[in-house]
């Protein structure tokens, strides 16, 4: 099994979550249903698809049963990841069944990786739909009304969405996700993101402020600025105002990722900043710096590890070794003593012996993450492992590795979380908490969840001063002071 402790960009509890949306006065009579998979992009992705549809007149609804349309956004990144897609098609069956004009579509990344043959491996699916095509679905579901089945996975070097403004009515008000790039051009050798999602391009810049500027002024307090590789962020802007096109001789600003994080930050003191995913190759010390110069950018960086091993490292093509990550590592408890740090880790990738395994745990004594999202090697069609390595570590093996740093996991998230008994945090608060209403949870600068009883004069999306009475490994809990 996974282990997924859950935060913002890698809710585990959201997966298979329907979007739900208020109706905008258009109407053209029929449902929408969208349920999406995956990591914080998809979920993101799925607002976008809602507000385009929205703009024709669908609404949404809860429930596929009654929909007219029925979409999964759905993820290719591990095999069982696409195994639950494939069951949950089973259960749309029955409605369409029932309701032979429902059109079922399917979107995101197992869309992109399968294609066409998605429509002759699934009878019910009527639409194919990749990550870079979403602006041709009122097309696509025309011409599934016109008895035809619809594909496009055309992937862009373009696109980015960037003047969808999308619309996010599950939302709490109060965290919100913006893209600022999409896509990946570093090709670890395990993933098939590259493939999904295609190349890496950025968003631009002034359309990321703006949005950010949009949601605080909306009341949101908390924007999580999302990309697969966000160090790697870069826009061209031109100096002259009026966004006239570039001509060869002008003058040009590049936006890279500290810079944008600092934009982001400007957009006001309250508004807090969170993004996610760091590349232990790219991170530089001025987005570390960045980080410890602005308040209100969280100190918490996900930089995922992948194997404490400098050979794996190498054939996972991560690009760095052990010595590189842990001199990351080092510039970011130099230059932000207080700064949270959770990591992916994978088991069993192909070729890994004990002793290489035993350099993941031992990368995990040295920092001591706060968090870990720890998988077994899936390998993955199409990708570079896949093509050039053998699958070769047995299934026990992979699992009692990965039951083994789990379980190291476990005693450091609770080593971290001690480590802040008897402290104040300060805790945007974002609702009540899912055991009780007499208590409200919120999260820390450093991401830990904070439970504490409702208190008079404090409501959702304020911040809070908590002192912190107890923990377990997962939750701070206390008391405003
Ligand atoms: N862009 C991010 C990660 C995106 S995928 C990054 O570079 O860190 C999220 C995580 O899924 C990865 O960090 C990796 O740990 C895991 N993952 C990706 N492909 C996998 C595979 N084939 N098998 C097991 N885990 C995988
Ligand atoms: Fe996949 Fe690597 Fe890109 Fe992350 S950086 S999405 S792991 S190829
Ligand atoms: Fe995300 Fe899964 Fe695609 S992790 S990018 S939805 S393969």
């Amino acid at each position: 099994m996974d282990l997924l402790i859950p935060d913002k960009a890698h809710d585990e509890s959201r997966q298979g979550e329907a979007l739900v949306l208020e109706p905008n006065g258009k109407h053209n009579g029929r449902k929408l249903y969208i349920e999406s998979y995956g990591c914080a992009m998809n979920f993101s992705d799925s607002e976008i698809v809602a507000s385009i549809l929205a703009d024709k007149g669908f609404e949404t609804t809860k429930d596929f049963n009654n929909a007219d349309v029925v979409f999964i956004n759905t993820c290719s990144i591990r095999e069982n990841a696409e195994v639950r897609v494939r069951n949950r098609l089973k259960e749309f069956a029955g409605a369409k069944f029932k309701n032979p004009g429902m059109v079922v579509g399917v979107l995101g990344c197992m869309a992109e990786r399968l294609k066409a043959k998605f429509l002759e491996e699934e009878k019910l699916v009527d639409v194919v739909v990749g990550p870079d095509a979403y602006r041709d679905l009122p097309n696509l579901i025309e011409q599934v009304d016109n008895g035809q089945r619809a594909v496009n996975v055309l992937l862009s070097r373009e696109e980015t969405y960037a003047d969808i403004n999308p619309v996010r009515l599950n939302s709490n008000g109060i965290n919100a996700f913006v893209s600022i790039m999409r896509g990946c051009d570093n090709m670890c050798s395990f993933c098939v993101v590259p493939f999904t999602r295609g190349r890496e391009r950025s968003r631009d810049a002034a359309s990321v402020v703006a949005e950010c500027t949009d949601l605080f002024n909306q009341g949101y307090r908390e924007v999580t600025l999302l990309g697969q590789n966000v160090d790697s962020y870069k826009w061209t802007a031109p100096v002259a105002e009026g966004g006239e096109a570039l001509a060869v001789g002008d003058e040009v600003k590049i936006v890279n990722f500290a810079n944008l994080l600092e934009m982001v930050a400007l957009v006001s003191p309250d508004l807090r900043v969170r993004f996610s995913t760091s590349h232990p190759k790219d991170i530089t010390d001025e987005v570390l710096y960045t980080i410890a110069k602005y308040d209100n950018i969280c100190n918490y960086i996900h930089l995922p590890v992948q194997s404490g091993n400098s050979r794996i490292l190498d054939l996972m093509n991560r690009t760095y070794d052990r010595e590189w990550y842990i001199n990351r590592i080092d510039a970011i408890r130099r230059i932000i003593p207080e700064c949270a740090i959770s990591t992916d880790m994978i088991t069993g990738f192909c070729t890994e012996t004990d002793e290489e395994h035993k350099d993941s745990v031992t990368m995990m004594d040295y920092v001591k993450y706060d968090f870990a999202y720890m998988f077994k090697y899936s390998e993955r069609p199409g990708t570079l492992a896949a093509k050039r390595y053998a699958d070769d570590i047995p299934e026990d093996v992979k699992q009692a590795r990965l039951a083994e740093i789990v379980a190291k996991q476990q005693e450091y998230s609770y080593y971290r979380m001690q480590a802040r008994l008897g402290r104040v945090e300060k805790v945007l608060i974002e609702g009540f908490s899912k055991k009780s209403d007499k208590d409200y949870c919120g999260r820390s600068d450093q991401n830990a969840m904070v439970i504490f009883p409702v208190t008079e004069g404090y409501k959702p999306g304020q911040y809070a001063n908590v002192l912190v009475e107890r923990t377990t490994s997962a939750t701070l809990i206390g008391r405003i002071v």
